[in-house]
């Protein structure tokens, strides 16, 4: 909804991904006035729709429109994003079909790259709910132990210092430093920012993490396929669950 430029990116981002797999895709551009009943009757018909397996509404949404209302609104077993307080509450407990995207495109990364979490500290700073929190639930079921850093955390360095793996969403460009990361920690940027000179860069400051780091991913290039990949792989799944 509306004309949020990054939302842009993504939203052709996904349909590009759909296409490339063989999987049918519908786009509902709706103007930023729309009416949040508006947006709840389309969803409705969404979720009755049987040709339609996965219902993604992109965020932000204009600030007229309630975003709990809406993710709620989703049938629960087409929430490709795993937002619906249903999934989230199945990922808590360990048994979900969902994963949310982003931190399931991170877990993919480690392990693809043959890194063990059990045992390790785990760092994530950030707490947002896309992010942050099932960031830390994913980690923990893989047996890491696991520390959620935010805007009030204090000397948050030291947290970060101690970090094997360490998960940057917070959203500040450039906001990890190489002398905030443990040598040889596994450093992974979740960030995307655009700079004012449009150049896209992560939370972390790629120049002097990587000469810390064992393994860092890069902004653009890292995390954001990923998150894509595991949209696929959640979708695939929907269609397997609503047959
Ligand atoms: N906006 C930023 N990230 C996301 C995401 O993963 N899903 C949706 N629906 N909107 C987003």
């Amino acid at each position: 909804m509306g004309d949020d430029p990054a939302s842009r990116v993504y939203v052709n981002n996904k349909k590009k991904a759909c296409a490339e797999c063989g999987i049918y895709s519908e786009e509902y551009a709706l103007p930023g006035e729309t009416s949040q009943e508006e947006l709840l009757r389309l969803i409705d018909t969404l979720n009755k729709k049987p040709e339609i397996s996965g219902i993604l509404v992109q965020l932000p949404v204009p600030k007229h429109i309630d975003e709990k209302t809406i993710i709620n609104a989703i049938d629960p077993k087409k929430d490709v994003d795993a937002f619906h307080p249903v999934n989230v509450g199945k990922i808590m407990v360990g048994d979900y079909d969902f994963v949310p995207c982003t931190p399931a495109g991170v877990m993919e990364l480690i392990k693809e790259s043959g890194i063990d979490v059990a045992g390790k500290e785990c760092v994530i700073v950030g707490r947002s709910n896309i992010v942050g929190k099932p960031q830390a639930m994913l980690l923990l079921h893989q047996n890491g132990t696991v520390t959620v850093c935010h805007s009030k955390t204090q000397n948050l360095k030291e947290h970060t210092r101690r970090a094997d793996i360490l998960v940057a969403a917070v959203g500040i460009p450039n906001f990890i430093t190489g002398d905030m990361i443990k040598p040889g920690a596994v450093v992974i940027d979740v960030g995307i920012n655009r700079l004012e000179n449009k150049k896209l860069c992560g939370d972390v400051e790629f120049e002097s993490a990587k000469e810390v780091a064992s393994a860092i991913t890069p902004v653009p290039g890292g995390v954001g396929p990923m998150t894509i990949a595991m949209l696929m792989k959640n979708t695939l799944k929907a269609a397997v669950i609503n047959g």
